[in-house]
């Protein structure tokens, strides 16, 4: 194989827009659950064409786990789309990131706020076991325009019904998924349903206190800056690697969206 090249083991077509796919892990490559890293494919003249993926594998997995968007004229993902089985992509082994559990101080609930495939970095974090040695419980908002793009945060969500995690995450997590273009059992926007409160009444849970709470926030730069004023009004205030607080806050994509 060439240099930083990994063999891709599986692929998983979600719906017409995502997909999630496995590769080999170099034997050398630490990483914090949560963190991202540059991925891609050699461009037509043989040169890396890569971009930030969030790992989506737990810290201790033998293989790496992604989950992408297929942007239809997308440099990389027009590509990636069709990778199967077999077949190789670029991996930096330079893994970086806000969305870590070093950036947060102590508390006892943690708040994972994704929309889209802002998801991927919590696949990772709630398939760690830190985080259940860390927070009593974990609440999971995953916000999406139609049901099909929560199919794989579902799936996630089910697995923590599986060994290892079984023992330690069961009866803990609470999962929170909500559409806002297409009917489904919860509706709104994330922002919406922890401002009007409807997400504490229909989990029946405590509303956020910042002595207790603490949040991580993956999303559009919109979403962003959005959840961040309201977690901000709340009383959290925005960490850091350096500076650990009751927040953290990562892009899950530059730009406008789709
Ligand atoms: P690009 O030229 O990179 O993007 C074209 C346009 O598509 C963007 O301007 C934006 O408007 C839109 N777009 C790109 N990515 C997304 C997205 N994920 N959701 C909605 N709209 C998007 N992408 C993933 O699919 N999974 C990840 O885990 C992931 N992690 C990231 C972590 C970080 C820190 C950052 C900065 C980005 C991450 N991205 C992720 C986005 C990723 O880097 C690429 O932008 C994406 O793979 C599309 O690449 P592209 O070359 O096909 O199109
Ligand atoms: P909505 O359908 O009301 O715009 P997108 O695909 O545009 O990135 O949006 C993904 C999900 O995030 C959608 O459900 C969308 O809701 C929601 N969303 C987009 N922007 C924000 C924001 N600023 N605050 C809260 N939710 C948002």
């Amino acid at each position: 194989m060439a240099a930083d090249a990994q063999k891709v083991t599986e692929v998983i077509h979600w719906d017409e827009n995502l997909f999630s796919f496995r590769v080999t892990r170099p034997t050398t490559l630490r990483f914090r659950s949560g963190e991202f890293v540059m991925i891609g494919l050699p461009d037509e003249n043989g040169k890396p064409l890569l971009r930030a993926y969030s790992i989506a594998a737990p810290s201790w997995a033998d293989e790496l786990e992604f989950y992408s968007i297929k942007v239809a004229n997308g440099p990389l993902t027009s590509r990636l789309q069709h990778i199967k089985a077999g077949d190789e992509i670029i991996l930096r082994p330079k893994p970086v990131g806000t969305l870590v559990h070093d950036a947060l101080l102590p508390g006892k609930r943690l708040w994972l706020l994704a929309t889209g495939t802002g998801f991927a970095p919590f696949a990772s974090i709630l398939r760690d076991l830190e985080t259940y040695e860390r927070f009593e419980e974990v609440i999971v908002m995953h916000t999406c325009r139609k049901t099909s793009e929560l199919a794989y945060g579902a799936e996630i969500i089910e697995s923590l019904n599986e060994e290892p995690l079984n023992e330690i995450a069961q009866g803990r997590v609470h999962y929170y998924p909500t559409t806002t273009r297409e009917e489904s059992k919860y509706m709104g926007r994330i922002t919406d349903n922890i401002s009007s409160g409807k997400v504490y009444a229909d989990l029946g849970i405590a509303p956020i206190d910042p002595a207790s709470d603490r949040a991580m926030v993956c999303g559009s730069y919109a979403f962003n800056i959005d959840v961040k004023r309201l977690l901000e009004s709340l009383g959290l205030r925005e960490g850091a690697n350096s500076e650990p607080r009751e927040f953290v806050v990562e892009k899950a994509f530059v730009g406008e969206g789709l």
